[in-house]
């Protein structure tokens, strides 16, 4: 993993999981534990099986401020009740720190927000390229009813993940299926 010298991997399709990879995470239900806001659908789905929500596949480096880090997040799709399957969602240890991401598949969103209370819910759909600025949470949500929401994402190696603080107080949006189809509402449980 420490090599100085350039290297490349490629994304091959159709499951765009990378020729190269340090890290296979996944993250399963049980991992959202007080994120959904329908609970009673949460302990049911639970009950049944600890369904995979999503995987990461990272490419490691050295985990210092010039380094990049980077990988392919794949998200599966599904909803606890009207709620759908989403990341834990974070923000950096290291506040200042920003992150790009790159929508290779599927459609969905990015919510985020930022320590002001600020939000910000943005589309992601093949092709698009996603900013993340220093000091905003963020949180990929799948909307595809049958596809994964695929992202390619890069991030400054010293960043590292606090999320404590979103489990504690959660998104301050959601996104969730209404009558009329996808809606993004406050939600009714955050606290700040
Ligand atoms: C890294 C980053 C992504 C996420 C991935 C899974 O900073 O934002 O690689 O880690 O989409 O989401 P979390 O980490 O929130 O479980
Ligand atoms: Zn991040």
């Amino acid at each position: 993993m420490n090599t100085p010298y350039p290297f490349q991997f490629t994304l091959p399709y159709p499951d765009l999981i990378p020729s190269h990879y340090d890290h296979h995470i996944q993250r399963r239900l049980s991992a959202l534990k007080g994120q959904f806001f329908d609970q009673e659908s949460y302990a049911a789905m639970l009950a049944r099986e600890d369904t995979l929500l999503y995987e990461v596949y990272e490419v490691s480096r050295p985990h210092l401020p010039g380094e990049l880090l980077s990988g392919i997040s794949i998200l599966h799709p599904g909803k606890v009740g009207r709620e759908f399957f989403m990341t834990k969602g974070h923000f950096h240890a290291v506040l200042e720190t920003a992150e790009i991401y790159y929508c290779l598949k599927g459609e969905g969103f990015m919510v985020m927000e930022n320590p002001q209370g600020e939000t910000s819910v943005e589309p992601l759909c093949p092709g698009r390229v996603l900013y993340v600025p220093p000091a905003w949470a963020h949180r990929s949500v799948c909307t595809s009813r049958q596809q994964d929401l695929v992202t390619f994402f890069a991030y400054p190696g010293n960043a590292g993940h606090d999320y404590g603080t979103i489990e504690k107080q959660g998104f301050a949006k959601l996104v969730v299926e209404g009558e009329s189809g996808i809606e993004i509402i406050d939600n009714p449980r955050w606290n700040k």
